[in-house]
């Protein structure tokens, strides 16, 4: 799946996650699919602020959560689709989700909840497991990026 890399940091505020994100969204190949795993509140949607503006597709303010609505788009030339698997439930492949599409676009997609994602291995594939620890501390292990 990945080329094996393993990268961990510790953030101690939103904007640090933020920056992380940006910091990320250089090293992104395109395509790439970025799959976002941990509770609630751990931070999904914060570091996709963070690589949705680090690509230029959007500004950080403007990237919401998608969880009503599925999948968010950003960008003009290089799209950003931003999908939330929270409400989505059972098994689900790329195909399903229509997510096959996008990334044949060209498009970086990152999905929140990734941990549902059951497809197989396509494109560049970034594995982001976010946790909560003390206050406003958040780990981030970051999976399968380039170096
Ligand atoms: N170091 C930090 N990194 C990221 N968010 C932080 C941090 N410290 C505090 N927070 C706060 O934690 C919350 C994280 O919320 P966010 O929506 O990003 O989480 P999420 O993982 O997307 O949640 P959900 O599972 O509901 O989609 C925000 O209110 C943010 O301000
Ligand atoms: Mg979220």
């Amino acid at each position: 799946m990945s080329s094996g890399t393993r990268e961990v940091v510790i953030t101690h505020s939103p904007e640090e996650t933020i920056r992380v994100g940006y910091e990320l969204a250089q090293r992104l190949r395109q395509p790439s699919l970025v799959l976002l795993e941990g509770e609630l509140g751990s931070g999904k949607t914060t570091l996709t602020k963070g690589i949705v503006a680090g690509l230029g597709a959007a500004r950080e303010e403007d990237v919401t959560s998608p969880s009503f609505t599925l999948v968010h788009e950003y960008g003009r030339e290089r799209k950003v689709y931003h999908a939330d698997l929270y409400r989505v439930e059972g098994a689900r492949d790329f195909g399903t989700l229509g997510l096959d599409d996008l990334l044949e676009q060209q498009a970086t997609v990152i999905v929140e909840w990734g941990e549902k994602f059951l497809g197989e291995d396509v494109a560049a594939q970034v594995r982001i497991h976010m946790e909560l620890l003390e206050g406003e501390d958040r780990r981030i292990t970051i999976e399968g990026l380039d170096r």
